[in-house]
């Protein structure tokens, strides 16, 4: 293919990486790059479009963390060879638009690439019940399902969350107090479009979660970085910096992504800061369930006496992100004003899957299953750890943690590259770990690798790619 093509215009709005990004992927969906084919290394495409080289690789890392490149080492990046069918199959039909659609894998290890944060263990979860739950759902159909939306989601499941934070959270709510929403941003919509304003100003964890960050970012938030240490958010640096701020956006079961608990002096210095600036904490209870040490720590709302605290749970982790189901406890007080705006906006979506989730915790799958999850994920984090240890410790590490289905590898010293470069490097070989200075918002010498291990389904897979992982650095 004559690299020309490729040639992204310096007039248009979109960065050159992302351009170049788009032309490489019509460029197969239009067969001019088949399946299999070599393509030009970063140094010879940046040197014949005169680009920076930095460009041209943030390009082909964004088509190999995709699926649409595969990098072989010396070998060089080829066009995925498990395009194949789909290139056929969009001939066929002259569309080019159904090019862009990604293929539809079948294997856990097509979708979950070694190290992946953010996903639970997918090969281990309840299929069969939930098939079960989900003919029975169809096969009901009453005729509530099949007409009732209520903007704050399916009462059978808001009532079942609130039973369930009751027993496990330490959280006294009613259903009314719960709105359903689709995933965790969801929950931030309602929570922005509810109580705060373009251009208010917020705390936010550093290093913190960027999905997040993103989305307030854009959302027209001013987010103050307040650090993270070991006993999670630096309460005194928040109030030194930023005492008037109008939320305070915080993980403190298991900070996102240090895994360090907030203290209990911490939490309630800042519950009292929050009553005395009447400020909002939003509080992430994203993976509370899974912890391998002690007790699970009650939530921070568990405390809130002065209602200041807005409550987000998720089932991503618990059962699967594709559900895209979250959920928002309020305080008493703001229910009105809740309600109020929920019924203005799109709401939760269909009731089907609130139905079958709502099922699901009601006979007691749900807790079964967080139990098996529990056992599991210990064993799978031991897997890695093992394997980091034994082969990595000059380089790496570990920094303990109580729970989640993610580890942080702290860089040694010695280690003469930033996290930064070798996460890329990772990345480029299909190894999704993620460096920690992308999660921060103001710089840091320290930095760490984060890598997820709830889809290492044996120690030996875990081996594996901890000895790809460490083939790949030792290279650069
Ligand atoms: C820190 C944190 N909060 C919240 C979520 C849940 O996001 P969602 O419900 O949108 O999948 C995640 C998921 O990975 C997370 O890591």
């Amino acid at each position: 293919m004559d690299l020309q093509h490729l040639r992204p215009s310096r007039e248009q709005d979109a960065p050159i990486y992302l351009q170049l990004y788009r032309r490489y992927r019509e460029a197969i969906a239009a067969g001019k790059l088949r399946p299999g084919d070599r393509v030009a290394s970063v140094r010879s495409l940046a040197s014949e479009l005169s680009l920076a080289r930095g460009t041209v690789e943030m390009a082909y890392q964004m088509l190999v963390s995709e699926g649409y490149f595969v990098a072989r080492g010396a070998a060089g990046t080829v066009v995925s060879p498990r395009l194949e069918s789909l290139v056929e199959h969009n001939h066929a039909r002259k569309s080019v638009a159904a090019a862009h659609a990604s293929p539809h894998p079948q294997n856990i290890s097509d979708v979950a690439l070694p190290f992946q944060l953010g996903l639970p263990a997918l090969d281990a979860f309840p299929r069969k019940t939930w098939a079960r739950l989900a003919g029975r759902n169809l096969r009901m159909l009453e005729p509530e399902t099949m007409t009732s939306a209520d903007p704050a989601g399916y009462e059978a499941l808001r009532r079942a969350i609130a039973t369930y934070l009751g027993i496990s959270r330490g959280i006294a709510c009613t259903h009314e107090q719960v709105f359903i929403t689709v995933g965790y941003r969801g929950a931030l919509e309602l929570v922005r479009r509810t109580l705060l304003q373009a251009g208010d100003l917020g705390w936010y964890e550093d290093p913190g979660y960027i999905f997040a960050r993103q989305f307030l970012e854009r959302a027209g938030m001013r987010l103050e970085p307040v650090p993270v240490d070991e006993e999670g958010l630096n309460v005194s640096i928040g109030q030194q910096r930023a005492a008037h701020a109008r939320f305070a956006v915080v993980t403190p079961t298991h900070q996102s992504p240090m895994g360090v608990a907030l203290s209990l002096p911490r939490r309630l210095e800042l519950l009292d800061w929050a009553a005395r600036s009447q400020a909002w904490i939003i509080e992430d209870d994203y993976d509370s369930e899974f912890r391998y040490h002690g007790r699970p720590l009650p939530a921070l709302k568990s405390l809130d006496r002065d209602g200041r605290v807005l409550y987000t749970g998720t089932f991503s982790k618990v059962l699967f992100p594709g559900l895209r189901l979250a959920y928002l406890v309020v305080p008493t007080s703001q229910v009105g004003k809740f309600s109020d705006m929920a019924n203005h906006l799109p709401g939760p979506g269909s009731i089907l899957p609130q139905a079958m989730v709502a099922g699901f915790m009601e006979q007691g799958h749900f807790a079964r299953h967080l139990r098996k999850m529990r056992i599991l994920y210990a064993a799978r984090r031991g897997y890695l750890v093992d394997a980091l240890t034994q082969m990595m410790r000059e380089s790496l590490h570990i920094q303990p943690q109580a729970g989640g289905i993610h580890v942080l590898a702290n860089l040694n010293t010695n280690t003469r590259q930033s996290d930064k470069i070798l996460a890329a490097a990772a990345q480029a070989n299909c190894l999704a770990v993620q460096a920690l200075s992308h999660w921060r918002l103001r710089k840091s010498t320290q930095g760490g690798l984060l890598m997820g291990f709830a889809n290492f389904a044996t120690a030996d897979g875990a081996t594996a790619s901890v000895s790809r992982l460490k083939a790949v650095l030792a290279k650069l």
